[in-house]
């Protein structure tokens, strides 16, 4: 077990202390009194940070508070995410450094250093650029989990067209939607991807996707798994002929961008409508994305680091693609299902790449908990030196199965707490930060959080209430894509002035976080946001229903799955086929992490007097529990 190498203060409850071996060479010796010093002037730690960044042009302003809540970071500032992340390394020992080691679900693998990535990004920019892509450009991107995601980020990065990174399992609405609201004109996507031996069919969803939303003038095609796929002369080209053409030149310029440009559109669920297009910029991102990756997760030249989120998350946009590459670092990337053809596949890979940082999420960690010990215990995994975790609170007995099993008792773990509204981790331990399982523990630099009650006054320790975060941070969300009322009335409405997550927290008496999970219709499924209201569309879209609820349930392994309540349409009547039917088309609309686990067929929906479904009340029902406060429903 964990064991203190000195005597401590003691806090409450159950408490690992850091070892030794584990402090002595953090980057960060000391927590409360650093962090008192960025509270009391975030600007000065803020500026700091971003000048161990390389500017085109020195900023004017850390920070631009005239006008909120739509704050500037390093106003008159100019550079590029891209600069940093890889054209300063060339400059470097890293120019000959891996920057990316990958592995194909079949087995195949490619590696890049910091010069061959920068090679293919340059020659990809230039494709880019000849097929008429500009600054400001959204460029949509729809692929497995293949080296080339990365590289077609980057390269939209670098001429300054933000991208919008599509799940590679998401759907046909899902991928349509998403095109439809960022208006793209180029779409980069695959024949196809690997997952569990068999392949995901990305084209063909697309070429369906497109049939919907035709603003897609030109399709760039990756050849992953050599399927048979249509391709549409005039719209449809090959990544490897436009990468083997004569101006696809191994050299070009980076764009030189202001710190507050859009570098990407990641949409992500919210308590109604549509996703939301979460804008993030070159400058302050940048700044917040490599900080926070440096300070928690303590990254040496000599780590082999291992995110196993996808880039088609803020996780992997975050922690896969900028923050590694901005602190010079490698990375490991894999392909395919963690238990593919082995639940022992995972296990495997960090002894053969002797990965020492492994990153992932507590459903994943649950369900490779389930083949039980042996599978891990074959392998030597002494790299490991430290653990994350992000996505969902994670449970005491996961935490500890991580810790003892995976860790072997040696790896501190560092529960991340974020959103892909926040760009990057903000209460989170440091490797020096003594743990308590289930607890993501301390504010990050800079980060002033609260737990508030619905009048806005801090809840004594212990309770539970709505967690808000006082100030801007330079990772914050700039805007909702083209709706800035929207961002003004999700997060800055609810309690003026301060920044409303949709979580509720408790923080005990150390100042430890506790995160209890969303308070609003965002479902939490294996780690992934969903809303109900893509869910209930996506039911409603099929002719045979009416209405539909969607409601979250806790699940054993998945944290939260979803039930459905349906009303069916007059004429049609329910069976376990509909339902069945009914659970594939909400897979084939959003994709398969949307399926329903249930689909009832209800007469009526509880709905409030203005006509809101109450979903409280579905779910209370669903668990048995009291009803609570029924007083708005309509009869
Ligand atoms: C929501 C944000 C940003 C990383 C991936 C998720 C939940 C995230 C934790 C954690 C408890 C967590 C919250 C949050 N969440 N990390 N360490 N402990 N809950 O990003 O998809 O935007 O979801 O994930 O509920 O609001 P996301």
């Amino acid at each position: 077990m964990f064991q203190s190498d000195e005597p401590r203060d003691s806090i409450e409850g159950e408490v690992f202390y850091p070892m030794k071996q584990v402090t002595k060479n953090a980057t960060v010796q000391e927590y409360e009194r650093l962090y008192q010093e960025s509270l009391r002037d975030p600007q000065t730690f803020w500026g700091e940070r971003a000048g161990e960044l390389d500017w085109f042009r020195k900023w004017d302003q850390v920070l631009d508070e005239s006008n909120p809540p739509f704050y500037k970071w390093f106003v008159g500032g100019k550079t590029n995410i891209v600069y940093n992340a890889l054209d300063r390394h060339l400059k470097t020992f890293r120019k000959n450094k891996l920057a990316l080691i990958w592995e194909g679900e079949p087995g195949d693998t490619r590696t890049y250093s910091y010069f061959s990535l920068n090679r293919e990004v340059c020659k990809f920019s230039n494709v880019l650029r000849s097929m008429g892509v500009k600054k400001g450009d959204i460029v949509t991107i729809y692929l497995p989990r293949i080296p080339e995601q990365v590289i077609a980020m980057l390269a939209c990065a670098k001429i300054g067209a933000p991208h919008s990174v599509v799940y590679g399992g998401f759907s046909v609405e899902a991928l349509a939607e998403r095109i439809e609201d960022a208006q793209s004109r180029v779409l980069i996507t695959a024949d196809g991807g690997w997952l569990r031996g068999k392949t995901v069919e990305l084209k063909n969803i697309a070429d369906e996707a497109l049939a919907r939303q035709p603003t897609i003038e030109s399709c760039i095609v990756v050849k992953r798994t050599g399927q048979d796929i249509y391709m549409e002369p005039g719209r449809d080209y090959w990544y490897h002929d436009l990468m083997s053409l004569p101006i696809s030149t191994n050299s070009c310029q980076t764009e030189a961008m202001d710190a507050e440009d859009p570098l990407f559109v990641l949409y992500t669920s919210g308590t109604t409508g549509r996703p939301k297009g979460v804008v993030h910029t070159h400058g302050g991102y940048m700044v917040y994305t490599y900080t926070t990756f440096k300070y928690v997760f303590d990254i040496k030249d000599e780590d082999r680091w291992w995110c196993a989120a996808d880039p088609g998350w803020i996780t992997g946009h975050s922690y896969i693609v900028y923050a590694p590459l901005l602190n010079g670092a490698t990375s490991f990337l894999y392909e395919g299902a963690p238990n593919h053809p082995y639940p022992n596949r995972w296990w495997r890979m960090i002894e053969n790449y002797g990965v020492t940082i492994l990153y992932t999420a507590p459903t994943a960690i649950r369900g490779l908990m389930r083949f039980g010990d042996a599978w891990a215990n074959r392998h030597d995994l002494s790299s490991l030196r430290l653990l994350g975790s992000v996505g969902e609170p994670i449970n005491p007995e996961a935490w500890k199965w991580y810790f003892n099993v995976i860790g072997r008792g040696n790896c501190p773990i560092m529960d991340t707490w974020w959103q892909t509204e926040t760009g990057g981790f903000m209460i989170s331990p440091l490797p020096i930060t003594p743990l308590k399982p289930g607890s993501a523990t301390r504010p990050f630099f800079g980060i002033d959080v609260d737990v508030i009650n619905e009048e806005g006054a801090p809840v004594a320790a212990g309770e539970e209430g709505y967690l808000v975060v006082n100030k801007p941070w330079p990772g914050m969300l700039r805007t909702v894509y083209r709706d800035p009322d929207r961002y003004v009335q999700q997060y800055w409405t609810k309690f003026p002035g301060r920044y409303q997550t949709g979580d509720s927290a408790r923080k005990d008496k150390d100042g430890y976080m506790w995160i209890i999970g969303r308070m609003d219709d965002v479902i939490k499924v294996s780690g992934y946001r969903l809303g109900t209201a893509e869910v209930e569309s996506a039911l409603v879209s099929h002719q045979a229903v009416a209405e539909a609820a969607a409601i979250g349930v806790p699940h054993e392994l998945k944290g939260n799955a979803i039930h459905a309540y349906v009303i069916l349409r007059n004429n049609v009547t329910g069976s376990d086929r509909l339902a069945e039917e009914l659970r594939n088309h909400v897979a084939h609309e959003i994709g398969p992490i949307a399926r329903p686990e249930t689909v009832t067929f209800v007469d009526t929906l509880p709905k409030t007097r203005s006509g809101k479904i109450m979903r409280r009340l579905l779910r209370a029902r669903a668990l048995g529990q009291p009803e609570g406060d029924v007083s708005t429903l309509e009869d």
